[in-house]
């Protein structure tokens, strides 16, 4: 089948103009036909931006729009409604993280999608993070020898001017709209690579700490997991209002052999430590923001030709439960199965 991908953009907040982004970059079959958000200004003006038709809802856009596939970006305790919204249309759809707030929405979730018999895939862009698929072929070519440990660390300044915090009283201060703190938001960004390359996560035992005053959910978690391989590694994230933070190692994959290490955000770059190579063979920054664009291919890819995705979407019940597991360790002080 060769034709393009009819799309529609349902929430014009601030991940759609990254997923704008991706789709510029590499997914030149993907055309934007609708663009749906309640607030009216942010559907014209994503609609102006993209051709697409606007509407100030869902079920307007299903009524009368004209695309095959949904891309939901909204706050999380709105993503099982519009999904099986979109399902029971016949659309494929792409979700943004996490699926839904408990492990029982995303089973109606699947069940619905399985129903449908249509496309369905979880917006994890992390799954094509290039350092971190580079990571992962180094590791399956034993480039460090066997994995000892691994550590995930991301921290950062909480800044009220970024689209993402801005507002009077943005969702994601809220534990209604959000379901929990960084360790189930951001941190599913940091859980998902770790589970790539170790393998799943069997328990946590974490402490949450609530720095940043306006956020409900916790805006620092100190955490360790031990994955079913028996290997343990640590996840570690904070964000911080008005904190200057110094340089960061995101990641750091410890062998028998060498360390993996990639070290900062956007413009993030991965160092392979070895006997051959005991300074670092530094590789070519690409960085975070170059997810988007093989997801938005994997997606279309996924739709036009049937081709199978890079994961699952039932692959992200796993970030949401471990971020659950951490939890209840906070509240019980134990350790914490992850999938009972
Ligand atoms: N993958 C990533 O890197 C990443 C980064 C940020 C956010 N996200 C995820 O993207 C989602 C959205 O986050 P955001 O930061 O863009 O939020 P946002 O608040 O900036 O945007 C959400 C938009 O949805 C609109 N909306 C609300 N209810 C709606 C409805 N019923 N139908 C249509 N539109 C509706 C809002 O008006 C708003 O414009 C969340 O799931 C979040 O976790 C992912």
């Amino acid at each position: 089948m060769s034709r393009d991908l009819k799309l529609a953009f349902v929430g014009c907040g601030a991940i759609a103009e990254m997923h704008l982004m991706g789709i510029k970059e590499a997914a030149p079959d993907i055309r934007i036909t609708a663009a749906i958000d309640p607030v009216a200004a942010r559907a014209e003006a994503m609609a102006k931006r993209t051709g697409a038709t606007p509407y100030t809802s869902l079920a307007d856009g299903l009524a009368q729009g004209d695309f095959d596939a949904v891309d939901l970006m909204l706050p999380h305790h709105l993503h099982e409604d519009v999904a099986l919204e979109s399902f029971a249309a016949g659309k494929h759809v792409l979700l943004e993280k996490p699926m839904a707030l408990t492990p029982e929405s995303c089973d109606r979730i699947l069940a619905s999608a399985r129903a449908a018999g249509t496309v369905f895939m979880v917006a994890e862009n992390a799954q094509y993070w290039p350092e971190v698929v580079r990571a992962k072929e180094l590791l399956d070519a034993g480039a460090i020898g066997e994995v000892v440990t691994a550590r995930a660390t991301v921290n950062a300044p909480l800044d009220r001017t970024s689209p993402f915090y801005a507002g009077a009283r943005p969702w994601r201060f809220d534990k209604r709209s959000t379901g929990g703190g960084i360790s189930l938001d951001v941190g599913s960004h940091w859980i998902r690579p770790l589970r790539m390359w170790l393998g799943e996560i069997d328990e946590a035992i974490a402490a949450l700490d609530y720095p940043a005053k306006e956020m409900e959910g916790e805006s620092l978690v100190r955490a360790l997991f031990r994955f079913r391989s028996g290997t343990i590694a640590t996840f570690d994230a904070g964000m911080l209002p008005g904190t200057v933070f110094g340089p960061e190692v995101l990641f750091r994959i410890t062998g028998t052999g060498g360390e993996i290490v990639i070290e900062s955000h956007a413009g993030g770059r991965l160092a392979l430590y070895d006997s051959e190579h005991p300074k670092g063979l530094k590789e070519e920054a690409r960085g975070y923001l170059h997810s988007y664009g093989p997801e938005f291919a994997d997606f279309a890819s996924a739709v036009l030709h049937g081709t199978p995705l890079a994961a699952g979407p039932e692959q992200a019940i796993g970030e949401l439960r471990t971020a659950l597991a951490m939890y209840r360790s906070a509240d019980s002080k134990q350790w914490e199965k992850v999938w009972e």
